[in-house]
């Protein structure tokens, strides 16, 4: 019997179909999808600039029912056994698993990025509904020796309550799940808010997890203008904790907002991640880790790899190098096979490019491949490698781009300070073949995520957030259910017999 083809080999037209199909131009509120009542969002295909879609523009009191759904749903939810709502995590896992293709064309539809890529992401983003799937009948509390022979005290892990969560356009289902699997494995409901420019891949997701048998009211993702939805997640008193990913700016005025109900918050913010080549480092796998994490989605990431420092005797050898790899870099519609680099997401993301690379020239930097928009047009912008300059820009704010600016350093001292001197902190590379080295220069650079030898770091078991201006609390790994769980003390008098001891 034929087989029907691989989705590596399917033509670029058939790819977009499968996305398509699973738009769904609805929101999600309290298990029913709803149009909205406010005039519709409409949703861009960046690498054509075509309109790929409608979402529904919520009006307050329709997010406030979302709102009121997640708290109606959440003791129910929240007394469940740990391993059922683990069941509900694993079929909702099978079903994102036998949809991964069309969710990846889907992702490559609305976010740009290339197909391969985004089926990439799609697996990353079920390993965490696997990964809190299995964490979710192991949420244990402890015995805790208490001073007194009188008591013993008991802990319990128990859900926060209800959860707002808004996730960014730049990993349309990774930061969905990361949160939203996390919330369920520890019992909280979850009203989420997708980024505006990719609500469909959420959307889609959540019509999976309603198939899985996500209850009524534990899931809802309502989509509409970021001040008003946000307004009403933050406000609310039923809502009792935050997280978010996104811009440090955005993130401290969503943390202000949350003030006056004192909300748990988890931020995952801004970066500006270092990488320090050193001269002992194996040069290969030094360009090897900065081609997988600089230019991952095009260079959007919070943690790529923002500026480069390199070591003087190797500087010119690396550069060589690295400036091969990036002029061969395949640029192109994302869904045509081979394309390694997509679109940006928008025009802004393309001026704040092209003021990076104009500020660095006029700091003494020089471009050695790539520097200005791709003749493909559109949103299309050339993977660039830039030499010299001011590195301080680039430690004061994230490109967001397909650029890799290069400085030179002396001392391991000095990339340790240069690399520090940052208000953000989230991740932060380092290649060396030196194991003491690379210890030393890892526990010193001020960052919570460290690749040593590697610019790929992302995974489920890694715990992932920042330090300083890049926010706090952990997502993925054993911690990320932390978050979302606060702990309850008991203590019990002992009773006679023990007061005798
Ligand atoms: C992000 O850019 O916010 C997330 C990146 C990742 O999870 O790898």
């Amino acid at each position: 019997m034929a087989q029907p083809p691989a989705p590596e080999t399917l033509a670029p037209k058939a790819l977009a179909k499968m996305g398509a199909d699973l738009i769904v131009e609805q929101a999600l509120v309290d298990g029913r999808w709803i149009s909205g009542t406010g005039k519709p969002i409409t949703v861009e295909n960046p690498a054509e600039e075509t309109v790929l879609g409608q979402a529904p523009r919520l009006s307050g009191a329709e997010v406030d029912t979302a709102i009121t759904a997640a708290a109606r749903a959440f003791p129910d939810w929240a007394a469940r056994k740990g391993q059922a709502r683990g069941d509900i995590l694993f079929r909702w896992a099978a079903l994102v698993e036998a949809h991964e293709e069309s969710l990846a064309a889907l992702i490559s539809l609305e976010n740009g990025k290339p197909w391969k890529e985004a089926l990439g992401e799609v697996r990353y983003a079920n390993a965490f509904i696997t990964w809190f799937a299995g964490l979710a009948g192991r949420l244990d509390g402890r015995t805790i020796e208490s001073p007194s022979n009188e008591h013993l005290i008991l802990s319990f892990r128990e859900p926060v309550g209800p959860v707002a969560a808004i996730t960014p356009w730049n990993f349309p289902a990774a930061m969905v799940t990361r949160k939203a699997a996390a919330a369920f494995c520890a019992g909280c409901t979850v009203v989420l808010k997708p980024a505006s420019a990719t609500p469909f891949t959420a959307l889609a997701l959540a019509k999976l997890a309603l198939e899985a048998g996500v209850p009524d009211g534990v899931f809802s993702v309502v989509t509409g203008a970021n001040n008003e939805v946000g307004a009403r997640l933050t406000g609310s008193p039923l809502i009792r904790k935050l997280s978010f990913t996104g811009s440090t700016e955005v993130g401290r005025k969503l943390a202000a907002d949350c003030a006056p109900t004192l909300k748990r918050l988890s931020m995952e913010l801004g970066g500006a991640a270092p990488l320090i080549v050193f001269e002992d480092a194996d040069l290969d796998t030094a360009v090897d880790g900065v081609m997988a994490g600089k230019f991952r989605a095009a260079g959007q990431t919070c943690i790529c790899p923002n500026r480069l420092y390199v070591q003087a005797p190797i500087l010119d050898a690396f550069l060589e190098r690295l400036t091969a790899r990036v002029a061969a870099l395949k640029v192109g519609h994302p869904l045509e096979a081979g394309v390694e680099i997509g679109p940006l997401i928008d025009p802004k993301a393309l001026d704040k490019v092209e003021d990076h690379i104009a500020r660095t020239l006029d700091s003494g930097g020089q471009v050695l491949t790539g520097g200005g928009r791709h003749d493909l047009g559109g949103r299309f912008f050339q993977p660039t490698v830039l030499a010299g300059g001011d590195d301080r820009l680039f430690a004061a704010e994230e490109t967001f781009g397909p650029v890799a600016p290069v400085f030179s350093f002396k001392t391991e001292d000095e990339a340790l300070s240069r690399a520090n001197a940052s208000d953000f902190g989230l991740a932060a590379y380092l290649f060396t073949t030196d194991q003491g080295r690379a210890l030393r220069v890892g526990r010193g650079l001020e960052a919570g995520i460290i690749g040593v030898n590697t610019g790929l770091v992302s995974n489920a078991a890694n715990p992932f957030g920042g330090v300083k201006q890049s926010g706090y609390g952990r997502e993925g790994s054993v911690y990320g259910v932390d978050d979302y769980l606060q702990i309850k003390s008991m203590t019990l008098a002992l009773g006679q017999a023990a007061r005798d001891d």
